[in-house]
């Protein structure tokens, strides 16, 4: 028995932000526009959208406050505005950040007891929401962390040293606008590593224990996409054919993430992200080779299947052979794209693993691993990324 929900409705082509205004326009004002403190002002995105938002006579708010990595602050206080503001919609427009911000503030913005969004967060917190907030518009210009088409904002937590998701069906957005335009201008550095998000979703995601019959069909469409075009979006960024590949191979992986769930990779990345700082993609282009190094065995045939996706001749090869090919195949990716290949340079020491192996451990994602994950793996996994 398996389930696949995606109730979002997706607008996706070149020019589909002019999509904004008349979307926007039905569903009430003001609309609380959430993004982050710079990227969007600098590359004249914001003003694009003031335009949009200006022809239709749509009043907005601006809540710029998103830096990478958000904490429970940015969306306490996001919640907070949005309320004073008595806003009606919410529009989050810019990366994984902002968009996971701005659904964590349309997700509460109709919570009559609401204190902070660290009682809604996994782990700890104990809270649940049981109906629709705020309507919920995502924007990504990046390709991606999938989002868009999530149902989870992943949010850290200061005070516990964690990084977790808030959850919940509720908090899908209601409209997805995916304008692969917006994403050319985007630096190479963040070209890399959302990429390498983008690949790591589709491939824990393709092999996680609850991958069903049509998440594997779209994790091996969007690897293949992934393999075609990320490697020419990252060396030449105005190829706008690349970047859109990129952006549909992100709205795949957000697709089969929300419905397959992840692995070791994705157990580990949130907390190097929480404790040492490492931007969520870059961790997982490090984690990635191993996490497929550890997880080889067990999914031989998936990992075949994966190679052959990735453009890689595995005619006359054994099985074996033909799955090691995706090892070596994500191994020359990340190279190519400048990713560090070790914790080593961020800081981390070997007496900072205990801990976190032992947060790593109770993930969801660690969990879905299709190996079963010990607290003695972990450490040797994770010690394997620090040489
Ligand atoms: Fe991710």
């Amino acid at each position: 028995m398996w389930e696949f929900y995606l109730p979002t409705r997706i607008i996706f082509g070149r020019g589909s932000l002019n999509r904004l205004g008349i979307e926007v326009k039905s569903l009430g004002e003001p609309i609380l526009l959430v993004t982050g403190k710079k990227a969007l002002r600098e590359s004249g995105i914001l003003d694009r959208v003031s335009r949009i938002l200006n022809k239709e006579k749509i009043t907005s708010v601006l809540y710029d406050r998103v830096s990478p990595e958000p904490d429970t602050e940015v969306v306490d206080r996001g919640v907070t505005f949005a309320r004073q503001n008595r806003c009606k919609v919410v529009v989050g427009i810019g990366g994984g950040s902002a968009i996971d911000v701005a659904k964590a503030i349309a997700g509460l913005g109709l919570e009559e007891s609401f204190a902070s969004i660290a009682e809604y967060l996994e782990g700890k917190g104990t809270k649940r929401i049981n109906s629709y907030g705020l309507p919920f518009i995502a924007i990504p210009t990046t390709a991606g962390t999938g989002a868009e088409v999530a149902r989870n904002a992943v949010i850290i937590n200061r005070n516990t040293r964690s990084k977790r998701s808030f959850r919940s069906n509720y908090l899908f957005a209601r409209i997805a606008i995916i304008d692969p335009t917006l994403t050319v201008d985007l630096p190479q550095e963040i070209t890399a590593s959302t990429g390498i998000d983008t690949l790591t979703h589709l491939i824990e995601g393709y092999v996680s224990r609850k991958a069903n019959f049509l998440t594997d069909i779209l994790a091996i469409k969007g690897i293949s996409l992934v393999g075609e075009s990320l490697i020419s979006a990252y060396n030449n960024g105005s190829d706008l054919e690349a970047r859109e590949k990129m952006c549909l191979a992100s709205l795949l992986g957000g697709v089969v993430l929300t419905n397959s769930g992840l692995g070791i990779a994705h157990g580990v990345s949130p907390f190097l992200g929480a404790l040492h700082g490492i931007p969520h993609g870059v961790a997982n282009g490090i984690l990635l080779p191993r996490a497929i190094e550890f997880n080889l065995s067990s999914s031989i045939q998936k990992f075949k299947s994966v190679a052959s996706a990735l453009g890689e001749k595995i005619e006359g090869l054994t099985e074996k052979e033909a799955a090691c090919k995706t090892l070596s195949a994500v191994e020359r990716i990340v190279k190519e794209l400048g990713i560090p290949q070790s914790l080593g340079e961020f800081g981390v020491k070997s007496e900072d693993l205990s801990e976190l192996a032992k947060k790593s451990l109770t993930s969801n994602s660690t969990r879905g691993n299709p190996r079963e994950v010990s607290y003695e793996d972990l450490l040797l996994f994770l010690k394997k990324i620090m040489e």
